[in-house]
């Protein structure tokens, strides 16, 4: 598996969260969106956090999809606790040896770390300067999918607290806490900083930037020495396949080791058949989407249909979405009944829709919203059932 290191993106990030970069704002909180599967995840680990640690930062990473079942304020609170303890290790081990009256930090050592962020025990504000305080260093907590966090109340109180913890921690030129938030939606990510109620109201947030022609390029070299009878490369071509596989990594990388494979089976240039799979992806991503939305109940349509009409905007039962949901299904439809289609979107595998604590619902996935753009601008929305097709699952089906 190749990894792209990402490190002049990484490194200048690190300077803007210690508050030294002129024109940022990123020592408030630093709120990164982009798509799935675009790197995220891996840029935060292998390359910021990395970079961190350089720059002398203890990083503290918490994925709030990680574990779904697991409540994300308590997550948040055990990545924390756990960052904690080997700290308050080395404290009673210096204790122990010097006497504990002679060990300023001390006071630290009644932390229950199984109990940070419980009614009963240390709040998150105090664990987090406890470490601060015990690591004697800066430290960045870095949240991904912090979105998710407005799922569970529990979820929304840590983040009240770590909004909190920022303010009472850093001082203009001395930040000892940065905080991180990434999430694959800027429409829910906006949930945590755009309304008065928001904990981080006023924050922006920023789109992290893809891959690019350099990690094309990159590739480009390595084939190129692996492969020499393929000079040159056409790394423009590869470039725009990239571009058609959505800017995704994983699944370039997969295709391109189908296409170099021996077995490939491909006369012409590699590029070309490059090209042709990063359109049947498009193809494929598309018809999942669709075979998705055909598969719901006719009411269940007409409220993902809404929600992708909506946007932000999106209300489910006001009068207007009610009349939408009756027109679409020609029956009568009440509050009640959209509730129960908005809940089986929620439940369904994968899940179509999500919903916050405040009773908020956005699209699960926001690559919907591209897929419904697309075929509107085509006039080929709502997708509509084929009878061939349903002729066919007919006779498949026993
Ligand atoms: N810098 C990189 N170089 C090479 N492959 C990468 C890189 N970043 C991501 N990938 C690939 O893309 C996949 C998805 O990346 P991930 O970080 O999980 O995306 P996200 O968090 O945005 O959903 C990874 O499993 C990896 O295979
Ligand atoms: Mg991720």
């Amino acid at each position: 598996m190749i990894h792209y290191p990402r490190t002049q993106l990484a490194e200048e990030l690190v300077v803007a969260l210690q508050g030294k970069a002129v024109f940022s704002d990123a020592h408030n909180g630093l709120f990164l969106a982009a798509p799935r599967r675009t790197g995220k995840s891996t840029f935060l680990q292998a390359d910021l956090m990395p970079a961190l640690e350089r720059a002398g930062v203890v990083v503290v990473y918490a994925d709030l999809w990680a574990d779904q079942r697991r409540d994300p304020g308590a997550l948040i609170a055990e990545v924390i606790g756990r960052a904690l303890q080997p700290h308050l290790g080395v404290i009673a081990k210096a204790a122990k040896k010097a006497g504990l009256e002679k060990i300023s930090l001390a006071g630290w050592l009644q932390i229950d770390t199984s109990r940070i962020g419980k009614l009963d025990g240390v709040p998150l504000v105090e664990a987090l300067r406890a470490l601060s305080e015990t690591a004697d260093a800066p430290i960045a907590l870095i949240i991904d999918e912090a979105q998710h966090a407005l799922t569970s109340e529990a979820g929304e109180n840590a983040m009240a607290a770590l909004k909190s913890a920022r303010d009472q921690l850093n001082r203009p030129g001395a930040i000892k806490l940065m905080l991180v938030m990434s999430g694959s939606d800027r429409d829910k990510l906006l949930r945590l900083v755009n309304t008065t109620g928001a904990p981080f109201y006023g924050s922006q947030i920023q789109r992290m930037p893809e891959l690019g022609q350099d990690f094309i390029a990159h590739i480009g070299g390595l084939i190129e020495s692996q492969r020499p009878e393929l000079k040159p490369v056409d790394n423009a071509a590869l470039f725009e396949a990239f571009q058609g596989f959505g800017y995704r990594p994983q699944f370039f990388m997969e295709a391109l080791g189908l296409v170099l494979s021996p077995l490939s089976g491909i006369g012409g240039r590699f590029e070309q058949a490059m090209l042709v799979a990063a359109q049947q992806r498009q193809r494929d991503d598309e018809a999942q989407m669709e075979s998705d939305y055909l598969g719901l109940k006719p009411l269940e349509r007409a409220v993902l249909w809404r929600m992708l009409e909506q946007g932000p905007r999106f209300r489910p039962y006001d009068a207007e979405a009610l009349k939408f949901y009756r027109e679409q299904t020609r029956t009568s439809v009440s509050a009640q009944k959209a509730q129960n289609a908005l809940e089986s979107l929620r439940q369904h595998v994968p899940a179509l829709v999500w919903k916050s604590a405040r009773g908020e619902y956005a699209v699960d996935d926001a690559a919907m919203h591209r897929w419904y753009e697309k075929r509107l601008n085509e006039g080929s929305w709502p997708p509509a059932d084929s009878q061939i097709d349903l002729d066919f699952e007919g006779q498949q089906s026993p």
